[in-house]
């Protein structure tokens, strides 16, 4: 039986797609459709306003297209690499191809692997588990801590952490100056391409240049990069990459690490299951006898999330037939909109470790003298509705070297029990997208220099880690 994998999702999402395209008010208008962009949310000041999200950094919205694509194929659904039916034929052929189109977005060379996971934290666990025995990880301490951590865990290998540099220069002569030091042996670099907190990009190239001189393997955590500008796996010369899909307008559970097949070869697989193993027979003496699979198969065992699957590569042809160069320049122009708003803000002072001239994606913090920046970002939403983020997003040694911190001042996840206007270590992360219009941003100006200029009309304070409004 031939089994053809096509339904009506695809012609209807083109056209959905070019409808979102074109015109010349690129400026003001979101290049792509998303979800969310017409709900409407209270404000503690009476009334409700059109929701600004604007913490695409966390998790964007999901495109419109991705949702119209899995809704097309949800009556399709069926079981992956397991079942005879005509939908699991159907589905199996679908989990494939979005796989092709993962590589094919990420310019994946002929022999790379492409692998769904949970998500970015998932992927770099899974290759941290697939570590050759005494393999040197080397890191800076401004990674996310999805980045940071993994390798500590990995049996019997060792971490080195690189101060945080403040130029690419100096971070790419660092890594040069540890891995020239290192003793024989596996070596691995894992760097971000666009930091979760100054937005700034890595000069990664660089990167996987002073790695390859010195035989060591990168893996590039693209978690930031890979929604704001095209990843060329082949082109960068990086071994991996890893991405999350909810971070890609596709929030349905899966993420992606792909790239150089061996060391995940002759890794153990990451889960023991069905889907993973060849063969399972009871052997004479009791034990169970497994052969596993060599190829993707190995490191993904149980049902596969096809959907997840499908949602990413969904994403992958939406940003590339919108034209990635396109979404890139407009993005850029609203960030300049955003940054010299926040610059004519003198209280504001943007985060940064390489300056403010270093090209950066779409995310942005910033602290505000006088504010406690978790009151800040609950008066945005009470008062404004609009959504950001506060905190140390989960990069908590790089927050301390752009606030300045002293190595005991106290800060961790949640909002901190701070009174109005008492400084803790925390910041603000304004961050939006491809669907995000021009509307958001500057509603966000407005109110960010109203909190400023008057202050808040209602008090805040912390409840369980969140920071709420409590009148008068
Ligand atoms: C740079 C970076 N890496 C890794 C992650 C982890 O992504 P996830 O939470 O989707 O696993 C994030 C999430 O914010 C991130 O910003």
């Amino acid at each position: 039986m031939t089994v053809t994998t096509t339904f009506s999702a695809f012609s209807a999402s083109s056209a959905a797609a070019a409808a979102v395209s074109g015109g010349s008010d690129v400026e003001l208008r979101a290049p792509l459709a998303v979800l969310g962009g017409d709900v409407r949310v209270p404000l503690v000041t009476g009334g409700e306003v059109a929701y600004a999200a604007l913490d695409y950094a966390a998790s964007a919205p999901a495109l419109r297209r991705v949702w119209d694509d899995v809704a097309a194929y949800a009556p399709y659904y069926g079981s992956v690499h397991r079942g005879a039916g005509y939908l699991s034929q159907l589905s199996t052929d679908l989990f494939e191809q979005s796989r092709a189109t993962v590589a094919g977005f990420l310019g994946c060379r002929p022999d790379d692997q492409v692998l769904f996971t949970r998500s970015t934290t998932d992927s770099l666990n899974l290759l941290a588990a697939a570590l050759p025995a005494g393999t040197r990880v080397f890191v800076f301490e401004t990674e996310h801590h999805a980045a940071l951590l993994p390798w500590q865990r990995a049996e019997d290998a060792e971490v080195v952490c690189l101060a945080a540099p403040r130029t690419p220069e100096q971070a790419v002569a660092a890594l040069d100056v540890a891995l020239h030091g290192a003793p024989k042996g596996p070596k691995l670099v894992c760097v971000t391409g666009a930091s979760n907190v100054t937005g700034e990009l890595w000069p990664v190239r660089e990167l996987a240049a002073a790695a390859h001189r010195h035989g060591a393997r990168i893996v590039l955590d693209a978690a930031q990069l890979a929604p704001h500008h095209p990843v060329d796996v082949a082109d960068l010369d990086v071994d991996w990459v890893a991405f999350s899909g909810h971070k890609l307008y596709a929030p349905f559970g899966s993420g992606v690490l792909a790239g150089r097949p061996d060391w995940l070869r002759d890794a153990e697989p990451y889960l023991a299951g069905g889907g993973a193993t060849r063969t399972v027979t009871r052997g004479a003496d009791g034990r169970v006898d497994v052969q596993w699979h060599e190829g993707v198969a190995r490191h993904e065992a149980g049902s596969p999330n096809v959907i997840g699957a499908y949602a990413i590569a969904s994403a992958c042809r939406a940003l590339t037939e919108a034209g990635f160069d396109r979404l890139v320049e407009r993005e850029q122009a609203l960030l300049a909109r955003l940054t010299e708003g926040l610059a004519a803000i003198p209280q504001v002072r943007v985060l940064s470790l390489f300056g403010p001239d270093a090209p950066r994606v779409g995310v942005v913090s910033f602290v505000v003298d006088g504010w406690n920046s978790s009151h800040f970002a609950a008066a945005l939403s009470a008062e404004h509705g609009i959504g950001v983020r506060d905190g140390l997003f989960c990069a908590h040694p790089l927050v301390r070297v752009l606030l300045d911190s002293a190595p005991g001042e106290p800060g961790e996840c949640g909002a901190p029990d701070a009174e109005p206007g008492e400084r803790s270590l925390n910041a603000v992360r304004v961050s939006f997208g491809a669907g995000t219009p021009a509307e958001h941003v500057d509603r966000f100006l407005a109110a960010a220099r109203s909190l400023v200029a008057d202050g808040a009309a209602w008090r805040y304070h912390t409840e369980e880690g969140r920071c709420v409004p409590v009148k008068g």
